[in-house]
């Protein structure tokens, strides 16, 4: 690559680091589609929003046949869930606690945007978010740490397979590199002021999980953290990500952030801009033309060196070749559109399937008998393809997709379904009297996909007054109702409705098989996999909220008046993270650690007994979390270390087990250098983050530091 270096021109150096737009969706503020003639000069090395063989073999072939250096283009584009055929978004996904799943649906993903001339997926988005209000939170694997490292790690071995240069695989983007999941208020876009303890506890481990897993490329957040927009960040991009984490791949801007710079107010102009990027270690400017127009200013004030602009070009080039693009500029490109088949249309019914949460299920109405009464599914969301795709949806076409009411249809073909026809007819008085025909209701309700994603946050993240106003007249009827919730993120219920439903399902945005999955659960061929991967609030004065906030002196206790609660509402989430229903119930019982010591450096085999007490097969998600009794800085309440997912038949007992590293226990101490102390350390198991349900075992650390050393100062 370096011999190629060599006889390139500025010019053609800085097409290489410049990233433009195709014409098949618009994803950023600028969407005026490249010219041929400047791929043509080879001022474009990256081309995102492009797809299809034959939109992408007529770019490439430019690049390659009619530029002066022949160099390939890198495909760049959005396949966070799914290319053609659609899995859940990624926050429902999260809720399968699936590792192979999330890894599965990824190589799955990969392959058809492969097909389709992509090389490289800006995904997976690995932002941790305590805050429903921002629309991203659909895109984010949730709110805890642990879960968003083993997504990460997933997610790259799925995109990116065990060699880059597969033509069934792609290069994965580890973003938004950081806290973006906490900007203030939850408005997209805006500042992330979190303590450096936050950003390295919270925000930073996946990435991290990310580049140990081989992550070609790192796109930085839009905002600013404490004052440093990450796109400018040198103590982010090269003291963490290059230094410590050693990283050597490619550094992407997000969509226009560079030129953002200047309305973050940290430059002064384009060239001050580029430099900026550059020197934190930005190699590819993404549409903000800060590159192609700043660079030259830049080189010309000393702002920047022809080193600097080498180093860049020479990871591209690496990377395209990496890729084996160079060898074959159209790796993956079958002569039409990868076809959706059957085997991605049954992972993503299995997907969507154990992405599904039951939150509620009092009176016990689910799952419905093929037998009975007619169902009535009706609502907003019930017969609504496309809002199954959510946002992100890549390729996916709406009418490839099962709505809601067709699966149930194809579920339940011995009951009659009812349903309000699309138009004519006033929902508010037609809907109510099928309930009143109906035995069980089925209302389906929550999000279209416009109202989730980028830019889509909602400072009131509930239903909307339309839904609120039907659930009422439903429920008047008097039959069960069963809550079918499509969303990218918790919605806050209205009492009289989380009451009043006798069921609530967590769909979330399910897919392309959103209604034969539904079906499935519904009518019991499968159980509700789901449980939370977030916190899921009462009211919105409780966001942020999450399971694992630090001790306070006085943690929130009804009974003590000076303690951490508010007056007016609860302090406890409606449904905490890790909750979901089964079909069947588990008993956890005789939780044992092996021995009471543990050394550091050694490994801790701690073990559980389950029982399916139930009278069907089922499944669940075994959480571990851990629990420092004392240490040199408050921790938080727990932290989840492991999580397995298990079946069992009725009347079965299994045991579990896990194993814990020493490092499992370290944490940031109080300069933020990990720390392994000495003391009691407890471990708790069960299935949801609610302390008082879960099993307890203590251990004593040895080998450690000591927390107060003798005659400390
Ligand atoms: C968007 C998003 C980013 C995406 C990029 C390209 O603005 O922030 O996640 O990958 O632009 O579409």
């Amino acid at each position: 690559m370096r011999a190629l270096l060599a006889r390139m021109t500025l010019d053609e150096k800085i097409g290489q680091l410049t990233m433009v737009t195709g014409s098949g969706t618009a994803t950023g503020p600028q969407t005026a589609p490249v010219s041929l003639a400047e791929i043509r000069v080879g001022r474009a090395g990256s081309i995102l929003n492009l797809w299809t063989p034959a939109a992408v073999r007529e770019v490439q072939r430019i690049a390659v046949e009619e530029s002066r250096l022949g160099i390939p283009l890198i495909v760049g584009f959005d396949v966070l869930h799914g290319h053609r055929t659609i899995f859940p978004v990624p926050l429902g996904e999260a809720a399968s606690f699936d590792t192979a799943l999330w890894e599965e649906t990824a190589a799955a993903a990969a392959e058809e945007a492969a097909s389709d001339g992509v090389s490289l997926t800006f995904a997976p988005m690995l932002d941790v978010t305590r805050d429903p209000r921002w629309g991203r939170i659909c895109e984010s694997p949730g709110e805890d740490a642990h879960v968003a490292a083993r997504f990460a790690e997933a997610k790259v071995k799925g995109f990116q397979g065990s060699a880059l240069a597969s033509s069934r695989h792609v290069a994965a983007t580890a973003k938004h590199l950081g806290a973006y999941g906490a900007v203030l208020a939850g408005r997209d876009y805006a500042s992330a002021d979190v303590s450096q303890r936050e950003l390295e506890e919270v925000h930073l481990p996946a990435f991290a999980s990310a580049v140990k897993a081989g992550v070609a490329a790192v796109m930085p957040s839009f905002i600013d953290i404490a004052g440093t927009p990450a796109t400018a960040s040198r103590p982010l991009l090269r003291g963490i990500l290059r230094d410590r984490w050693n990283f050597q791949g490619v550094v992407i801007s997000d969509y226009n952030a560079i030129a953002e710079l200047i309305t973050h107010g940290v430059a002064a102009d384009l060239a001050e801009a580029a430099t900026l990027a550059l020197r934190a270690g930005v190699d590819i400017d993404m549409m903000a033309g800060a590159y192609s127009r700043g660079l030259p200013v830049a080189l010309d004030r000393g702002l920047v060196a022809m080193a600097d602009i080498d180093t860049a070009v020479l990871r591209v080039l690496t990377l395209k070749d990496d890729l084996g693009l160079f060898a074959d500029p159209y790796r993956g490109l079958i002569t039409a559109s990868y076809s959706n088949g059957p085997r991605y249309r049954r992972l993503a019914k299995r997907a969507a399937a154990s992405s599904m949460v039951l939150l509620k299920n009092s009176p016990a109405v689910l799952p419905l008998s093929q037998h009975g009464g007619p169902i009535a599914v009706v609502g907003p969301l019930a017969h609504a393809p496309a809002d199954m795709l959510g946002p992100w949806a890549a390729a996916g076409r709406a009418e490839e997709g099962v709505s809601f009411l067709d699966g149930m249809r194809a579920a339940f073909p011995g009951r009659r379904i009812l349903h309000q026809p699309a138009a004519g007819f006033d929902p508010a008085t037609l809907v109510p009297a099928l309930a009143r025909e109906a035995g069980i209701v089925i209302f389906c309700a929550g999000e279209t996909r416009n109202m989730s994603g980028e830019a889509s946050s909602r400072g009131e993240p509930g239903l909307p007054m339309a839904q609120i106003q039907l659930a009422k007249n439903l429920l008047a009827a008097n039959n069960p109702l069963v809550l079918v919730l499509c969303s990218g993120r918790p919605l806050i219920l209205p009492p009289f409705l989380a009451e009043g439903a006798a069921a609530i399902l967590a769909a979330w945005f399910p897919g392309s098989e959103a209604g034969t999955a539904l079906g499935d659960v519904l009518s019991g061929g499968v159980e509700p996999g789901g449980r939370l991967p977030v916190s899921w609030p009462a009211s919105i004065g409780q966001i942020p909220i999450y399971y694992s906030e630090r001790r306070t002196g006085r943690p929130a206790n009804s009974a003590s008046h000076y303690s951490s609660k508010y007056l007016d509402i609860p302090a406890e989430p409606h449904f905490p993270f890790g909750h979901g229903l089964s079909y069947t119930a588990f008993r956890f019982d005789n939780l044992r650690t092996g021995r009471p010591v543990m050394a550091a450096g050694e490994t801790l085999e701690v073990a559980v007994d389950a029982s399916n007490i139930g009278d069907r097969n089922g499944g669940t998600i075994v959480m571990l979390f851990i629990q420092h009794q004392v240490a040199s800085v408050a921790r938080p309440v727990m932290e989840l270390k492991r999580f397995q997912r298990i079946e069992a038949a009725p009347q079965e007992k299994l045991t579990v087990t896990f194993r814990l590293g020493s490092n499992d226990l370290q944490f940031p101490g109080a300069d933020l250098e990990p720390v392994l102390e000495n003391g009691r350390i407890d471990i708790l198991v069960g299935q949801r983050a609610v302390e008082s349900e879960l099993l307890r075992a203590g251990i004593e650390l040895t080998g450690g530091q000591n927390r107060l050393p003798a005659g400390s100062r």
